[in-house]
């Protein structure tokens, strides 16, 4: 399929453009021998897009992510992540390609006895950076997210909206190609929500693609991003119209 041209700029429509980072066609997913949660999925998602999804408890949200973070394998159809057809690729090439991928967690998963400095350190001593560098990195960044009194502190005593502050820390500490936040701002207050929304817009400036799970209105309200809606089983792609404040579905 030829790619069309809008506005002058190349738009990515088929899943093997080379603008295409997430890619998805006729996927579906199921757990075991259970009926499919997702099914016919068709997706292309631009490198450097932002994007929400959102959909009922259930609706298949965390699933998706987790296709898109490589943890979960399609039950049919095509997944290509930065361009490769992912059932193609081995242990070794999933676990490099998920290093381009910061993800956070709906339940965290952060190393419980480790503190919130070594969690959000991880990911740059997998790479082997400098200790110095490290240490330079992970303070700011945690200073950034208001949690310089708890740098030192277990994970397992932080409260929720802490360790999904340090969860977040982790995920971008990398500045990864693509992040996938699942429910991010689930546990905090309405003010550090809207400073994590703009460390990931901000990430985002820098080249990242994002895709953002939630159940906030409020967000997809305040931050005008296209909106992946899933609905029995399917996904519909929403886009904000600015004139009049509501959204049209593509
Ligand atoms: N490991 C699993 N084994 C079996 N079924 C599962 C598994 N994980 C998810 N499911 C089922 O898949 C469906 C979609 O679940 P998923 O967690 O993706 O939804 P969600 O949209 O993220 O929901 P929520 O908003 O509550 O987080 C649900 O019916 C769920 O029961
Ligand atoms: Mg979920």
């Amino acid at each position: 399929m030829l790619a069309k041209k809008s506005g002058g700029r190349i738009l990515a429509d088929n899943i093997s453009d080379v603008d295409t980072i997430i890619g998805m066609q006729n996927v579906g997913i199921r757990y075991g021998q259970g009926a499919e949660v997702l099914s016919d999925i068709n997706l292309t998602l631009r490198r450097g897009s932002f994007h929400f999804l959102t959909g009922k408890s259930g609706a298949g949200k965390t699933s998706l992510l987790s296709m898109m973070y490589l943890s979960q394998k399609a039950s049919r159809g095509i997944v290509k992540i930065f361009g490769r057809n992912i059932a193609f690729a081995d242990r070794d090439c999933l676990a490099l390609l998920r290093r381009r991928i910061g993800v956070v967690f709906q339940d965290f998963r952060l190393l419980d006895h480790m503190t919130a400095f070594d969690n959000v350190a991880l990911p740059l001593r997998v790479c082997g950076m400098e200790e110095r560098e490290v240490r330079k990195r992970v303070t700011e960044l945690l200073q950034w997210v208001e949690l310089s009194k708890k740098i030192n502190d277990r994970a397992s005593t932080l409260s929720g909206g802490e360790k999904q502050r340090v969860a977040i820390a982790r995920a971008v500490i990398n500045r990864p190609e693509i992040l996938l936040a699942d429910e991010p701002t689930g546990n905090v207050d309405s003010d550090i929500a809207n400073k994590l929304m703009k460390l990931f817009v901000e990430l985002n400036k820098l080249g990242t693609t994002v895709v953002i799970a939630t159940h906030s209105e409020r967000l997809i309200t305040d931050f005008p991003f296209p909106r992946l809606h899933l609905q029995n089983k399917g996904l519909k792609i929403y886009r904000p119209v600015v004139l009049d404040g509501t959204e049209r579905r593509l």
